[in-house]
């Protein structure tokens, strides 16, 4: 498979990049603490710009991502973390029914089958489980400068129903921030980011 993000890896971690990811950080822990003995996943973890500020606060932290240059950044930054794991490929290669929290950050959009990685996501999580994922509402292309991507952004309505039916109850979707972005010379475009927070049945 393709990296797509093969390019953009060593230069992820931008300022932009760091304050997008530290302000879907803090609405998440405004909404749930995380406990010593939780064992949790980051979906689509990047350079783990979010993963490493969970991290000293769990037992176990599980990244997992695609990217093989996404990860070999995060790989410099864990060094001697022995409570953390890197999982390369799809959320589907972790395999261990043991996540007491799961969250991913602007990459649900990159996933092109959600009904198969919620699926998923049900059978390695416990009962009582904790998701928060965090992307943008459906835009019209121009926040990926209309190259082709799986998702345009997400009816939140309609991802909560894909999360009720691989069984979880949906708590709340709430906007946590507005990105400005000029993708188009001279036109700030606005792109509304939301959280999605869930509990597994
Ligand atoms: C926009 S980046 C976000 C990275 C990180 N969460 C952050 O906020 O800095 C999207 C990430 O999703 C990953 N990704 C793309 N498709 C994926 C998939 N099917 N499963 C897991 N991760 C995926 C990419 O490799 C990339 O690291």
């Amino acid at each position: 498979m393709t990296d797509s993000f093969a390019k953009r890896a060593t230069q992820w971690d931008s300022p932009q990049k760091v304050n997008m990811t530290d302000a879907f950080v803090a609405a998440m822990l405004k909404v749930v603490e995380p406990e010593k003995n939780w064992t949790a996943l980051e979906i689509g973890a990047g350079t783990g710009l979010v993963g490493m500020q969970v991290l000293p606060k769990v037992k176990k932290m599980v990244f997992e991502d695609t990217s093989e240059a996404m990860l070999g950044v995060l790989k410099e930054k864990l060094q001697k973390s022995d409570n953390a794991q890197i999982v390369h490929g799809e959320v589907a290669e972790y395999k261990n029914c043991d996540i007491d929290f799961a969250f991913s950050c602007m990459a649900f959009h990159h996933i092109v089958d959600i009904d198969a990685t919620l699926e998923h996501l049900a059978t390695i999580t416990r009962k009582g489980a904790t998701i928060v994922v965090g992307d943008v509402r459906t835009e019209d292309g121009s926040f990926h400068h209309f190259e082709p991507i799986p998702h345009t952004g997400f009816d939140t309505d309609e991802l909560g129903r894909q999360f009720e039916k691989a069984g979880f109850k949906v708590h709340f979707v709430k906007t946590y921030n507005i990105l400005k972005r000029e993708r188009t010379p001279g036109v700030i475009s606005e792109y509304e980011q939301f959280m999605l927070v869930a509990q597994k049945i």
